[in-house]
């Protein structure tokens, strides 16, 4: 069973913006049983569960090893499992016709993707691409409809989770329509801080700054743009840029704060 990894075959046609990195799948041998059943207990999608869940599920994933760059997921081609991250990191990603990309999310550790297409049997609805050497745990459609029978609260999760992401969704549509880009980066800015940031003196601190292009397929804008907003934010003192990490300034995330409830 393929389980749902994409084969450099199958691949979608290379936009110059994609990744050209084979995919190399490896099944990791050995993987210590007690790691998998942690990566599960502490997964949202599977908050809550008994521990004899926990265990059919434990029981029912296998675990993959994707290097940097490849395509754990190609849109439009069929799904046949679903995903959990053990450890690295997965892009959400659309590609237009210009091989312009729209970041639609950044998942890390404990997130889970892959899906959608299990459920209304529709084709992978974005590309899904390892922006760090990530260990996963897959668990086809039949596992996942075999473990949901057995144990529902897990699709009452499920379903919490794609409200969640909807919500997100209708956030993201809501500034596209509403807000310009300035509002738009700070209100990304403070999201990450919160997702990602860990409290600092100065604020939320975000190990790994993106770089402007990757904030400007975020929100929808271009790499020049972001540029002159970003800095402006930075002479503000609102985001402290600081090596490779962020701060998110406590007066960033007020300001935010402020637009949202004007
Ligand atoms: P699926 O359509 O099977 O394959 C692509 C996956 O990307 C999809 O399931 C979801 O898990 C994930 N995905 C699609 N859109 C979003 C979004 N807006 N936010 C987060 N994840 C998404």
């Amino acid at each position: 069973m393929s389980l749902g990894i994409a084969r450099p075959a199958a691949a979608p046609p290379v936009m110059p913006a994609r990744p050209s990195t084979p995919v190399e799948v490896r099944p990791a041998i050995g993987e210590d049983p007690a790691r998998i059943r942690a990566t599960i207990a502490r997964a949202p999608l599977f908050a809550a569960l008994p521990i004899n869940a926990i265990e059919d599920l434990t029981a029912r994933v296998q675990v993959r090893k994707v290097p940097v760059g490849s395509a754990v997921v190609a849109q439009d081609e069929p799904g046949d499992a679903m995903f959990v991250i053990m450890n690295g990191r997965i892009k959400v990603v659309m590609f237009g016709e210009s091989g312009r990309e729209v970041t639609l999310s950044l998942l890390k550790s404990g997130d889970s993707f892959g899906e959608m297409s299990l459920f209304d049997q529709g084709p992978r609805s974005a590309h899904c691409l390892a922006i760090e050497p990530t260990t996963l745990l897959c668990l086809s459609r039949e596992d996942l409809m075999r473990h949901m029978q057995a144990h529902p609260r897990t699709a009452v999760n499920l379903l919490g989770e794609m409200a969640r992401r909807l919500r997100r969704a209708d956030e993201t549509i809501a500034q596209l329509a509403l807000c310009d880009v300035n509002e738009r980066l700070i209100h990304r800015l403070v999201a990450l801080g919160r997702e990602e940031g860990a409290s600092g003196p100065d604020g939320l601190v975000v190990r790994r700054r993106p770089t402007q292009q990757e904030l400007a397929n975020m929100i929808g804008s271009c790499r020049e743009t972001i540029s002159r907003a970003f800095n402006q934010l930075a002479r503000d003192g609102l985001i402290i840029p600081r090596g490779r990490s962020l701060v998110v300034t406590p007066a960033l995330i007020e300001r935010c704060e402020k637009k949202k409830a004007a």
